[in-house]
């Protein structure tokens, strides 16, 4: 019998949360700056039909408001109101049609703003607002249109200046601040992304079980929406579902291929939950059981993955997870006879880039390729508590590779996993989910 687990409503952040984020911004920015942030815009998919509406991860994190044609203004100090939204106004027609819109009324009582404007008198209100800030916090670059209005805005008052206006004259990166912060994940932030992640391990499975030879690989992925649906969640982003040497196509995500029975099927899929990404892959024989080749190459694999987990520890830097699977994939490959020579040599030349071209992870968050620099200055930066990256070696050895024993042509293996740094070293949010051969060869066999 299937136990079928019980569904909980999507949580929404505590309010406390983003009015904390909210003021540590503001903070950072100090008296007389102003900061601006549109959110994102309705795409069109073909003619009239849009994309699903995502909204942008930054004006997410600062107000979990999800409505298009929305402005946030956070101006510290200002006593009528420091968090101000500009939005849609309520139409009972448009609702009618299109859906319901919090409206200005809404955007204060249930989104915590201190003041909320129609987004149609933005161009009367927002000089006003610039007007005697020194510092603009602004992402250039990202909305072209957008860049225009806030610089047209910004030229009205410089063309006052005759009549006493002062207009910004300090122009900064928002990013800078605020992707420093979503860097490091609150408590709140790991209770979700921890269920995104136990959401994406239940989604794995339901697809490893699934698998068969003859089925396409449609019909797998669809058995991973089917779990991200009944939570609620969207896929974090395209699922990537390939059998045999599709798997050694990074991104590939046409799966449209029917899988055959003694190939290995590589699946990376993780759902969002509340806006919070889980990207996890594994790679699995088709008909339940790893050829001597593919388990020889999984195995190296696994390693390497292990060795880049156990380098996930405060202190260490961003690149040491990176560095251990190098080594341990260099020399595994040697001993397999696909590299010759000397481990040092070999990885100081990239050689192993022939088989294993991408890094070892990212972070991970309300992005599934997370904001946060991998750099302070020269040096890589230093892991610290609170952060989330995946782990994510893999060994891709292209159909038609030369000097490769042909038993070991098209296997493409990624095995990923999303890891917590934690005060003791770290935590692997998905260990949930079998990875190895032995597991998933149960797994598959109804265990
Ligand atoms: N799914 C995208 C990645 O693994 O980076
Ligand atoms: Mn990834
Ligand atoms: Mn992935």
């Amino acid at each position: 019998m299937t136990r079928i687990r019980k569904i909980t409503a999507p949580r929404r952040l505590p309010a406390s949360e983003l009015k904390r984020r909210r003021r540590q911004l503001m903070r950072a920015m100090g008296e007389d700056a102003i900061a601006i942030l549109p959110a994102a815009h309705e795409c069109l998919r073909n003619r009239d039909v849009e994309y699903p509406f995502r909204q942008d991860s930054d004006f997410l994190y600062l107000t979990d408001f999800p409505e298009p044609e929305a402005v946030a203004v956070f101006i510290p100090g200002r006593q009528q109101g420091e968090y101000l939204l500009f939005c849609r106004e309520r139409d009972a027609d448009k609702e009618t049609w299109h859906g319901r819109r919090a409206g200005p009324e809404g955007a204060v009582a249930r989104y915590g703003a201190d003041d909320a404007f129609p987004i149609g008198d933005i161009d009367d209100i927002l000089p006003g607002l610039l007007e005697h800030r020194a510092r603009l916090y602004y992402t250039m670059g990202k909305d072209a249109a957008f860049d225009r209005r806030l610089m047209d805005w910004v030229n009205q008052l410089r063309r006052k200046v005759r009549s006493g206006a002062s207009a910004p004259h300090e122009f900064i990166d928002l990013e800078f601040l605020l992707h420093d912060m979503r860097l490091y994940k609150s408590r709140s932030e790991l209770r979700l992304m921890r269920e995104a992640a136990r959401i994406t391990v239940e989604a794995h499975r339901r697809a490893m079980r699934a698998t068969a030879p003859g089925r396409y690989e449609f019909e797998v992925e669809a058995e991973l929406l089917h779990t991200f649906r009944r939570h609620g969640c969207e896929p974090a982003y395209p699922s990537i579902v390939g059998g045999g040497e599709n798997g050694c196509i990074l991104h590939y995500t046409e799966n449209s291929a029917p899988l055959r029975d003694g190939d290995l099927l590589l699946i990376d899929a993780g759902a969002e939950y509340c806006g919070y990404a889980s990207d996890v892959t594994r790679t699995f024989p088709v008909n339940g059981r790893y050829s001597p080749a593919q388990r020889e190459l999984y195995e190296l694999v696994l390693a390497a993955q292990q060795a880049a987990i156990e380098q996930v520890v405060p202190g260490n830097h961003w690149n040491d997870p990176h560095n251990a699977a190098v080594r341990v994939l260099t020399r595994g490959l040697i001993e397999l006879g696909l590299l010759k020579g000397k481990p040092a040599t070999l990885i100081k030349d990239g050689a192993y880039r022939r088989f294993y071209m991408h890094r070892t992870g990212h972070w991970l968050g309300l992005d599934v390729h997370d904001v946060g620099d991998y750099k302070v200055g020269e040096e890589w930066r230093v892991l610290e508590p609170g952060m989330v990256m995946t782990v994510e070696p893999g060994l891709y050895i292209a159909p038609g590779s030369k000097d490769v024993p042909k038993r070991f042509q098209g296997i493409g293996i990624r095995i990923e996993d999303d890891v917590l740094v934690t005060k003791e070293g770290s935590e692997v949010l998905t260990e949930g989910l079998v990875k190895r051969p032995e597991d998933i060869e149960a797994l598959m066999a109804g265990a």
